[in-house]
């Protein structure tokens, strides 16, 4: 006998499409595929299949069914038979246990172990006296206690040995409850703690439900807000998404996916009648969240905060999805909201009405590359088309890609045939750079493709023109997964430094705010100058907001945004307060003398002192982590930074903390 919930692991991670297309030539058309029947033998496309639902169709010869049935009919095999050989495909183990004895999943003892912690948790969010201020700020977020119960809130008491104890006295050792992620052992230290203490907490669950982990929010600005379980074989953030179990039907229902941000979002969308929104656990979607999506819902609404770190993450998540084809959409909240605070100050209705105004990814680029007029002038639309032609690339569904291919023609008045080569180039340049074993130099694509290649990079990772800061993000992760060639598995992506992705964000750490920074004064001195000197920072990985200085940021924004003929006095008009007077002050004639400053020279000092404030704050970040492998992780990234930094100014030798 094969166990139900594995059955429904297999059904739930096979690619049906794939399988079956092994036996059929199978084409998309909208959400399903065709192909020839094989069971009538037809000779036109009318058996379809449907990722959604994840069943095949024939509509001459009526022969139907899911993935199982298909290979049991095909193949002529039994039950277990087809079980296993579709586990195998999907990469799921698949132990057929003589009916009545118990099943032997490794890891059910973990899953028992973190159901009666969450349990235990709701309990002490009802009884326990200490849970009073939790309870507060649960109703101050306007979360009553039937939301508690619905999506089982509970709270996690400061006492470090509580849970502990009552889990030991359930028949969960010591060693389980550190597997599980539910305490942690301290350097030095003979008894294990409580990794959640004094935190509000949301259980995390897998797509068939079972508990896997939770997140741990504090009650007030202690760091980090948002504790969750550590990696661990039974919490893998990458693969999981908050509230898939239970919105996985909606997805089906509605066709159509939601992606927002955070916990409370996902919970607010719910309370709304918003049922088909999940939360993934860092803030952009990884490949493999990607992919589980796509097995429900082959739209995708982008539902994420109106910040810039949002709008990053905007355009990452869209090019992974693009990547598994789906059809991507962008819902732009207004500035300041996120759904949660959307939800509640303006209600579900105004929510729908938002969602139904949401853009495709590609036109939301668009618009926010047309709005800086960047379509307006040759020099400008050369960017612009190089910014845009990632989504292209990333866009692997045929029909997807030929819209975009004709709007960017259409919008930038480039030939399409010739953004269609530029895309293919730009494909196989992306493709060589990852297969450098193949050993083929760069045949076929010209020197243009291989110069995209290392922009499409940088772009891949950021999303072309996130909001209002259109540029590359930071060099320290410029190394984003690129789209697998065509018909071949992505091969691993190790990092630049061997590793996975990080699971911390470095990239969001703003860079230290410094009074009057002398490199970035020398930067607008040069910028002001020669107006190209702006757009070359901005595309090194220094767009404004890497900026630490206030006034030289407003300026720097300014030139930007600013048609590339406009005048010293265009510019002050839009230039308030001290940015005003510092850019007046820069603009005496005295000040202008830009032989003097080494842009370049100017740049490399920003590369380090980037790689300097990142060190420092894994250092932090390192000291304040309590979990063993994290700390390991982060010292091991760091130890990769110091790398970086004196590869790139390889004078300074060791670290100093000269800035
Ligand atoms: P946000 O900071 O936007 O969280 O991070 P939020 O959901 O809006 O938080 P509230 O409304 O203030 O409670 C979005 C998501 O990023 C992850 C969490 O999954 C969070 O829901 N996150 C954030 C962390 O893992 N750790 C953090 O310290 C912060
Ligand atoms: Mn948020």
């Amino acid at each position: 006998m094969i166990p139900d919930e594995t059955v429904e692991q297999v059904r739930a991670a096979a690619d049906v499409v794939a399988i079956i297309g092994e036996f059929v030539p199978l084409r998309r058309s909208g959400g399903s595929w065709r192909g020839p029947c094989p069971f009538h033998q037809g000779k036109n496309p009318n058996f379809s299949v449907t990722p959604s639902t994840g069943t095949y169709h024939c509509f001459v010869c009526h022969e139907s069914g899911d993935v199982f049935t298909f290979v049991r009919k095909r193949l002529g095999l039994d039950w277990p038979a087809a079980v296993k050989l579709v586990g195998e495909k999907a990469g799921i183990e698949v132990v057929d246990v003589p009916r009545g004895r118990p099943v032997e999943d490794p890891l059910a003892r973990h899953h028992e172990a973190l159901t009666a912690a969450a349990e235990w948790f709701m309990r002490q969010l009802h009884e326990a006296p200490g849970s009073d201020a939790a309870r507060a700020y649960l109703a101050s977020r306007g979360l009553d206690e039937a939301v508690w119960q619905r999506f089982g809130i509970g709270f996690a008491p400061r006492d470090a040995q509580a849970l502990g104890r009552y889990l030991a006295s359930l028949g969960f050792d010591e060693t389980l409850q550190l597997e599980a992620g539910l305490s942690m052992l301290r350097d030095g230290e003979t008894t294990a703690r409580a990794r959640f203490r004094g935190r509000i907490m949301f259980p995390i669950h897998d797509e068939i439900g079972r508990p896997v982990g939770f997140g741990g929010r504090a009650l007030g600005d202690e760091q980090p807000k948002y504790l969750n379980s550590a990696e661990s074989a039974v919490f893998q953030k990458r693969r999981t998404l908050y509230g898939l179990h239970t919105a996985k039907q909606a997805m089906r229902r509605e066709r159509r996916a939601i992606v927002v941000e955070g916990y409370l979002d996902r919970i607010r969308l719910a309370l709304a009648g918003i049922e088909e929104a999940v939360a993934p656990l860092g803030t952009a979607l990884t490949t493999e969240q990607a992919q589980l999506l796509v097995r429900y819902a082959s739209e995708v609404f982008l539902l994420y905060d109106s910040d810039e770190a949002g709008q990053k993450a905007t355009f990452r998540s869209g090019l992974e999805l693009l990547q598994q084809q789906a059809t991507v959409r962008v819902v732009s909240l207004p500035a300041g909201e996120d759904p949660d605070t959307f939800v509640r100050a303006h209600g579900a209705a105004a929510m729908t009405t938002h969602l139904q105004d949401a853009i495709d990814l590609f036109d939301r680029q668009l618009q926010l590359i047309a709005r800086r007029g960047w379509f307006g002038d040759l020099r400008h639309a050369r960017l612009a088309v190089d910014r845009l032609l990632p989504t292209i690339v990333a866009a692997k569904a045929p029909l997807t890609r030929a819209l975009y291919l004709a709007r960017l023609a259409e919008t930038s008045g480039v030939d399409r045939d010739a953004l269609a080569r530029e895309a293919d180039e730009l494909e196989r340049a992306v493709q060589q750079r990852l297969t450098p074993q193949r050993g083929a130099p760069q045949r076929g694509a010209s020197g243009r493709a291989q110069r995209d290649a290392r922009h499409a990079d940088v772009s891949m990772s950021d999303g072309p023109d996130a909001g209002d800061a259109p540029f590359p993000e930071r060099d320290v992760e410029a190394e984003a997964p690129l789209p697998p060639p065509p018909g071949e598995q992505r091969p691993p992506y190790r990092g630049r430094r061997g590793q996975q992705g990080p699971q911390w964000k470095v990239t969001a750490i703003p860079p230290r705010p410094r009074i009057d920074d002398p490199i970035e004064r020398a930067l607008v001195r040069a910028m002001l100058h020669e107006r190209g000197v702006a757009e070359r920072v901005a595309d090194k990985g220094f767009p404004p907001d890497e900026f630490a200085s206030e006034g030289y940021r407003d300026i720097f924004r300014v030139l930007l945004e600013a048609k590339p003929d406009a005048g010293f006095d265009a510019i002050a008009a839009e230039l308030t307060g001290d940015s005003l007077r510092l850019f007046v002050d820069l603009t005496e004639a005295s000040q202008l003398a830009p032989e003097a400053v080494d842009v370049e020279l100017s740049i490399k000092k920003l590369i380090v002192r980037r790689i300097d404030d990142t060190i420092g704050e894994l250092e932090r970040r390192a000291n304040e982590s309590e979990d063993e492998g994290e700390r390991a992780m982060i010292l091991r990234e760091k130890q990769a930074l110091v790398k970086e930094r004196n590869s790139v100014w390889p004078r300074w030798g060791g670290r100093t903390n000269k800035r």
